[in-house]
């Protein structure tokens, strides 16, 4: 059966903007984030403690995050790296981390400088210190079903870096499909094999990339599977600046269409959301690449 309720881990203002070409102001990143809020989203990931050079897009963190104080009963994740991005966190007040780890050699090499072994080392502290400070932490898994220079990921490889993340400490994991290349059957071999390595699925989530337009199919075969968590980004914004080939992230409209179709509670009103979408697309200076923004704005 499928779930009655899935909570939406809206993470545009972070996986979408880190990924455009021109930076944008702190002011309209805020709006945004206060409008995605207003839409009924409760897990708006905010920006990443990362090294401004690596992503300039997000440099801003300091001067943005302070401004969505004023959001009580929201969750603002951010992304950290490593301690000194903690310290950054924490110092304006973050309860909600998120490591970010490779399933491949390669991409924890481009993404942040280590082996998959030193990454997690990396992490270690961090999560822990987060642990102290009764911080929740979200433990990311990138390339979990194939990478761009790898190819296919092997299952068994997944596996054992998702579950030296959650030994680190980590409360949650999200399984990264970065280059959208994932289908149906191989999710589903996935999240058994998860299942049977002792990770239970309610400490999973799902972060879909719809590149192959395979993200809602993969989003419903995770939900038949017991999935209640699921990553996605309004207006379809985003991907990775150290991903050859990662497009667009499942768009939140195009889920919350699905969903509201299937009879499963979000708390997100479309109308709003999309409003929201068309918005920052004029902002940005292009159409959103979401199908059900499309449809429903040109009505
Ligand atoms: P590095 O060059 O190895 O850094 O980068 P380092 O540890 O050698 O430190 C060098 C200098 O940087 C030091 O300064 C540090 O203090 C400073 P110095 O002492 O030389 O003056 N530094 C920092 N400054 C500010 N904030 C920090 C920080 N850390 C070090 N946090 C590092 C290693 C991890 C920092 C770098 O690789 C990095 O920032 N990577 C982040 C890349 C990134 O954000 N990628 C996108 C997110 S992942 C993603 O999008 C996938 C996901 O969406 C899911 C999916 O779809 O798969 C999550
Ligand atoms: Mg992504």
């Amino acid at each position: 059966g499928l779930p009655a309720r899935v909570r939406i881990h809206e993470v545009g203002a972070r996986d979408g903007l880190q990924n455009e070409k021109t930076a944008v102001p702190t002011a309209v990143k805020a709006e945004f984030i206060h409008r995605l809020a207003a839409a009924g989203l409760t897990t708006v990931e905010a920006t990443s403690f990362v090294h401004p050079k690596w992503v300039p897009q997000l440099a801003d963190a300091e001067q943005l995050f302070p401004e969505l104080g004023d959001l009580t009963g929201v969750h603002l994740p951010v992304l950290v790296p490593n301690e000194r991005g903690l310290d950054r966190a924490l110092g304006l007040g973050a309860t909600r981390i998120a490591v970010f780890g490779s399933a491949t050699e390669t991409f924890a090499s481009r993404n942040l400088n280590r082996t998959v072994a030193e990454s997690l080392a990396m992490f270690e502290p961090v999560v822990a210190r987060a642990k102290e400070g009764r911080a929740h932490v979200r433990g990311y898994l990138s390339m979990c079903f194939g990478d761009p220079w790898e190819g296919p990921v092997p299952v068994h490889q997944v596996v054992r870096v998702a579950k030296a993340l959650l030994d680190l400490g980590c409360d949650e994991l999200s399984l990264g499909d970065t280059i959208g290349v994932a289908t149906p059957g191989h999710v589903q071999t996935l999240l058994s094999e998860l299942n049977e390595e002792g990770v239970p699925t309610d400490r999973i989530g799902v972060h879909f990339h719809d590149t192959y337009g395979q993200a809602l199919s993969n989003t419903l075969a995770a939900l038949q599977h017991g999935v209640t968590t699921v990553d996605a980004s309004a207006g379809g914004l985003g991907g990775c600046p150290y991903a050859k080939s990662a497009t667009g992230n499942l768009a939140t409209e195009d889920l919350v269409w699905m969903l509201d179709g299937l009879g499963i509670e979000t708390g997100v009103d479309l109308a709003a959301l999309t409003a929201t979408s068309v918005w920052m697309a004029e902002q940005l200076g292009r159409p959103s690449p979401s199908r059900t923004v499309r449809a429903l704005s040109h009505k």
